[in-house]
Parts: structure tokens; C-alpha cells; sequence
């Protein structure tokens, strides 16, 4: 996620990149920067941290007058924040400059092709390569900038928007889409290129918005020029009339920031394991785990230190990691851990979970374990952040900023990452045979498709939501793989409605909890057709001879379930070690419409903070 603001026409370019990049701060910034024509040169200026950082640096560095020109804010995925790995970047010629907002996967290749060319890299991004590389094709093959970005793309595997420059073409802009999102605002006179249309809804409420592989290239006075980047056939773009107001775009057409978090996991999932699971070839790749494997396959014991949801995600990486590599694994709260003076041997691996990476409680656990000589993974949302500074090593989740309070895709994106982790140490042990191997990359590889169509439950939870909104309790029962969700599931409502929930273990109920049954308490069971599904059934059945109202999670086409549940909602079916990563969707669904029910601040709950930073 990161913000683009570009401009062609009439105007002064500055104040609309610069009040542009502002409007897209919510999409996550670590750094921003931009650059302008004013048709002698090109002016560029970057810096790590704000927009305001950024305006302030323009004001004693560079003019401001130009008609052309773009800006980002960067949401760092390679190369860490600070100025040089900041957009725009240049080619080597100087010549050609670009925005990005993606992840090219193929970049070390396609750097190391073009080292041995004889370019030079000053930064560590992907982004700088993929400039060079369309530098490359254009003196090699002589082609004008539209031409050599087409044929550039088509060497590259990731995701981008992008936005071009050619200081020898000036009066164009070229742009491209491919999993990132890019609008182009058409005006009198004047073109806008934007992630979203927040920068230029005022100027013009014309605008398209690139499909896939779609390049457009723009030039003044000249109609625009939409092609597909594979065949170069022309595209006859839909216009579209914007009806929505500034806060609907930066929302992206959604009520609330944690909707659309919700909504985006398909995407995020799938860019979380871009470039790390190539499920048809049998390959998993993370460098972080492949530079010290050898210390995960000899580790005695796996710590997991973290807090809130990520704490839950790291109990679901407890049963993946045990189940699939059978190596002993302990989660602990950050926050008990670090005071406890817990034992921490020097062959433990630790692994650290946190979305912020500035959690104090987790960064405090964290130097006590390397205190202790024990090697600490990262598994972090924020690149740079304080937590992914002091690991020894990490994966990042590439959620993209989450802005809701109530974490969601971060949690789908952190069990991605532990997932991967878990076949992968399962793969270097031995403990997993390889069509057992096989099946589950090709399994994980299919889980955005069905968390799209999980969140189809939408309705049927918002339904349910308008039954029990105002009850003043809730139960949540899991088993194995899905009683971390049950805990998930009882935080989401507990933190964004301020109904009082719990979760428990299914077969605890028996050991107290049922005491609380009667018809006032609903209660959540998660109950897909996996593992000890019949166990589940027969909690299910406890409870309704007691008048508990039963909303069960269930898998689709289940009918048993169904003939006991008051309510079910249906999800697609996969592997039960996957299972947390759907049967989480609806309930993050029916959390967020019983609060939205209750006239609750949703994005931002009472007496919470998106990053615990104090102890
Ligand atoms: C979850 O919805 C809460 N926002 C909270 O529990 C959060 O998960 C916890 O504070 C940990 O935050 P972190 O992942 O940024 O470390
Ligand atoms: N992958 C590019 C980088 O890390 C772009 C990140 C973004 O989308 O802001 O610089």
C-alpha cells in the first residue's frame, strides 16, 4: 500500500502532488517524494518519515514551478525507510523517473541481469531495478518510454502501479496497473494519475480506473491512450462519473477502515505469500528462515512472544508448527514473559508477532530472549518498525496499513506467514511427506480465493448481528486449530462492541462455563467438518439442552450442524490446519456489524490504541 499523486496540464503541479500525497496518507507512509518538470529540469526530493517532513525539505531545496510532475508515499516492503530508498527513483541515465506501489518478485534476477550490464544501484528497492530494467530495454531496443515499459513488464512478476517519466518525452506520462490500484482523473486541459481519487475529486469527477494490466499514456492536448500491456491492444476505457465524497474514497467506498480490512485479505493474503510460495514448482522461499534454517530445525523448543490478536495468531501457530514440523512449541504473552524470569536456553528460536512492531511489551520480551542468547524471527506489519529493527531476522506480512483498531488482516497475514513457516520446516525435517507437502502449498495457494468467497457471509452475519445485538454476553467455543480463533473471535466483539465475550476451548465448557447457558447466551461455535467435528457436535448438543442459542461457523453443505444451530453460517471447506484463516472472516463480520448495530465507534473503540507502545 503506499500513495501515488501525478499531474499533467495547466496548473502548477506542486500543490496538487503535495496536497494529493497528503489525502493518501492513510494508505501507509514511511517516506515520500516526488518530482517536477518545469521543462529545464527535473527536480526531485525525497525524505524518510511524513508528507509534512516532505513539504517542509521542498521549501529550502528545490523551486516548485512545474506543469508535470508526481509523488509517493511509500509503504516500505524491500529496503528499509530512510531517504535513498524513498520515491521517486531514477534510472541511472538520470533520465527516467518512477513511482511504485507493488512488489516486483522477480527484482534479485532481474538486478543481477542487469549489474552484470553494468548498472549501478544506490538504493535497496525493487522499485529502482524495475526503472533501470526500462532503461535497459529502451536504449537496447530503442524504443520510445510507452513501448520499453510494456516490454519491460512483461519480464515482470509482482504487483505495481506505476507511474513513468522520460525527461527527453516531457509532456507524458505513462502508467501501469497490476494489482495496485491507479485512477486517472481526465480534466480540461489536464490529466491526474492517483492510488485513489481523493487527489483530484475536486478538479475532476471524470476519472477511470486501470484494470489489470492495463497501461495508459498520457500526453497533453492528445487523448489518452489505454492498452493492454500483454498483446498492446487498444482498450476503450469506461469513464466513470465519481459520486463519492473525500472520506468515502480514503475509505474506499466502505463505512469503515476495518470493513475494508476485512474485505481486503483475498489481496493481502496473496501479497503476503507473493514471491514465497510457488505452490506449482513445490517451492517455498523466505530468506529471513532460509539464512538460518538450520537454527529452526535444531531448535529443542519455538517461544512465541506477542500480544492481542497477534498473541492468538501465534496459538494458531503452535497447533500448525507442532502439527506439521513437530517441533515443541510454547506461546507466552509479551507482557508476562518479559517479567516472569521465564527459562530461555540458547537453542530456543523465538518467534516475535506483532502488526506495529512497536508493541512495548513484545519489544521488551524480545531483548530479554536475546539476552538470553536465544535467536529471535520477526513476524511484523510495518517495515523499519522498532520490532523488525531488533530481531535477528524476519518476514514481513505485506497487510498493508491496517488504520481499523481492531486487527483483522493482520492476523490472516501473520497465520499466512506462520503457515509457510511451519511446511517449510516440515519440508527440511522430513516430518511431511511430499504429496502431504504438495497438497497443502496448493491448498494455501487457494485460500484468498475462498476467503473471497467467506466473506460472502457478510449478509447472513449481519442478520444475526440484528438478533443479538444487545446481549450483554457471548461464549465462543473452538476446537484445535480453531480455538485460537474462538479467542479471536470473543476479542473482536469484546474490543469494538464492549459486549462482555469469552473463549474457550469446546470441550471446557463441561469444566464451568456451562453454568452460564440459558436462552440469554448466545454462543459461537466454530464446527468445520474437520478434526474432532463429532466432539464439536456433541458440545453443540450440551448446550442446546440447556436453551443456548447456538451461531455455528460451519462448513459448507454441512447439514448435522445445521439440524441443531440456531443460526449457521456457511464457509468454503480446505484443510483443517488452514481452517483459521476462513472461519475467522465471519466472525470479524458479525463483530463488526453488531457494533456498527450499537452505534459503537468502530474504527476507533473506547480505550483502545492501534499500537500499545506503553507498558
Ligand atoms: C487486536 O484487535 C488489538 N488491536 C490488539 O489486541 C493488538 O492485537 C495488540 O495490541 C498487539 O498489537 P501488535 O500486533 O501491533 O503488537
Ligand atoms: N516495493 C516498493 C518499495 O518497497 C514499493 C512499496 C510501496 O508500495 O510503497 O519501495
Amino acid at each position: 500500500m503506499c500513495g501515488i499523486v501525478g499531474y499533467i496540464g495547466h496548473r502548477e503541479a506542486y500543490p496538487i502532488i503535495i496536497k494529493g500525497l497528503k489525502r493518501l496518507e492513510y494508505r501507509g507512509y514511511d517516506s515520500a517524494g516526488l518530482v517536477l518538470y518545469d521543462g529545464k529540469d527535473l527536480k526531485l526530493c525525497k525524505t524518510k518519515g511524513k508528507v509534512s517532513d516532505l513539504e517542509e525539505k521542498v521549501a529550502k531545496e528545490i523551486s516548485t514551478e512545474g506543469h508535470i510532475g508526481f509523488g509517493h508515499t511509500r509503504w516500505a516492503t524491500h529496503g528499509v525507510p530512510n531517504d535513498v530508498n524513498s520515491h521517486p527513483h531514477f534510472s541511472n541515465s538520470g533520465k527516467l523517473a518512477i513511482v511504485h506501489n507493488g512488489i516486483i518478485e522477480n527484482y534479485e534476477p532481474l538486478k543481477k541481469e542487469l549489474i552484470k550490464r553494468g548498472y549501478v544501484f544506490h538504493s535497496d528497492t525493487d522499485t529502482e531495478v524495475l526503472i533501470n530494467l526500462i532503461e535497459d530495454v529502451q536504449k537496447t531496443d530503442n524504443l520510445k518510454l510507452g513501448k520499453a515499459v510494456q516490454v519491460a513488464l512483461n519480464q515482470v512478476v509482482g504487483a505495481y502501479a506505476i507511474v513513468v517519466f522520460d525527461v527527453n518525452k516531457p509532456d507524458e506520462l505513462v502508467c501501469a496497473r497490476l494489482g495496485s490500484p491507479l485512477a486517472i482523473g481526465i480534466g480540461e486541459d489536464e490529466y491526474f494519475v492517483a492510488s485513489d481519487a481523493s487527489p483530484f475529486i475536486e478538479f475532476t469527477s471524470n476519472a477511470i480506473y486501470l484494470e489489470d494490466e492495463e497501461m495508459a499514456i498520457i500526453r497533453l492536448n492528445k487523448p489518452m491512450k489505454v492498452r493492454k500491456i500483454k498483446d498492446d491492444s487498444l482498450v476503450d476505457p469506461y469513464v466513470q462519473e465519481l459520486q463519492m465524497n473525500l472520506e468515502q474514497i480514503e475509505k474506499g467506498g466502505y463505512e469503515h477502515f476495518m470493513l475494508k480490512e476485512i474485505y481486503e485479505q483475498p489481496n493481502v493474503i496473496k501479497d503476503t505469500y507473493r514471491g514465497r510460495l510457488l505452490a506449482n514448482k513445490g517451492i517455498i522461499q523466505m530468506s529471513g528462515v532460509e539464512d538460518n534454517l538450520e537454527k529452526f530445525t535444531n531448535a529443542k523448543r519455538i517461544l512465541i512472544i506477542a500480544c492481542g490478536t497477534s498473541w492468538h495468531a501465534g496459538l494458531v501457530a503452535e497447533y500448525v508448527i507442532e502439527e506439521f514440523a513437530r517441533i515443541p512449541v510454547e506461546v507466552e504473552y509479551a507482557s508476562e514473559f518479559r517479567y516472569r524470569n521465564p527459562i530461555i536456553n540458547k537453542d530456543d528460536v523465538v518467534i516475535a508477532i506483532s502488526q506495529s512492531g512497536e508493541t512495548a511489551d513484545t519489544l521488551a520480551a524480545i531483548k530479554l530472549a536475546k539476552e538470553n542468547g536465544a535467536f529471535v524471527f520477526g513476524v511484523c506489519n510495518v517495515v523499519g518498525s522498532s520490532i523488525s529493527r531488533e530481531t535477528d531476522a524476519g518476514a514481513y506480512t505485506h497487510a498493508g496499513p491496517e488504520i481499523g483498531v481492531a486487527s483483522t488482516k493482520a492476523f490472516t497475514t501473520q497465520i499466512t506467514i506462520l503457515t509457510l513457516i511451519a511446511l517449510r520446516l516440515a519440508k527440511a525435517k522430513g516430518t511431511m511427506n511430499q504429496s502431504d507437502y504438495q497438497r497443502y502449498l496448493l491448498e494455501l495457494e487457494m485460500i484468498p480465493e475462498k476467503v473471497q468467497e467467506a466473506l460472502q457471509t457478510n449478509d447472513v452475519a449481519k442478520q444475526i448481528a440484528e438478533i443479538y445485538k444487545d446481549v450483554p454476553n457471548a461464549l465462543y467455543l473452538g476446537r484445535g486449530f480453531n480455538f485460537p480463533v474462538a479467542l479471536e473471535g470473543a476479542l473482536k466483539l469484546k474490543e469494538i462492541s464492549y459486549i462482555h465475550a469469552e473463549g474457550y476451548p469446546a470441550a471446557e465448557m463441561k469444566h464451568g462455563p456451562i453454568a452460564l447457558i440459558d436462552e440469554q447466551m448466545p454462543v459461537i461455535v466454530i464446527a468445520p467438518n474437520k478434526g474432532h467435528y463429532d466432539k464439536v457436535v456433541s458440545n453443540i448438543q450440551e448446550i442446546k439442552s440447556r436453551s443456548g442459542k447456538i451461531i455455528a461457523v460451519v462448513t459448507k453443505g454441512d447439514t448435522q450442524v445445521k439440524a441443531l444451530a440456531d443460526h449457521v453460517i456457511e464457509i468454503p471447506e480446505t484443510s483443517e490446519a488452514l481452517t483459521p484463516l476462513l472461519t475467522t472472516i465471519p466472525l470479524q463480520l458479525l463483530s463488526y456489524h453488531i457494533a456498527v448495530l450499537r452505534g459503537c465507534n468502530v474504527d476507533q473503540p473506547r480505550n483502545l490504541a492501534k499500537s500499545v507502545t506503553v507498558e
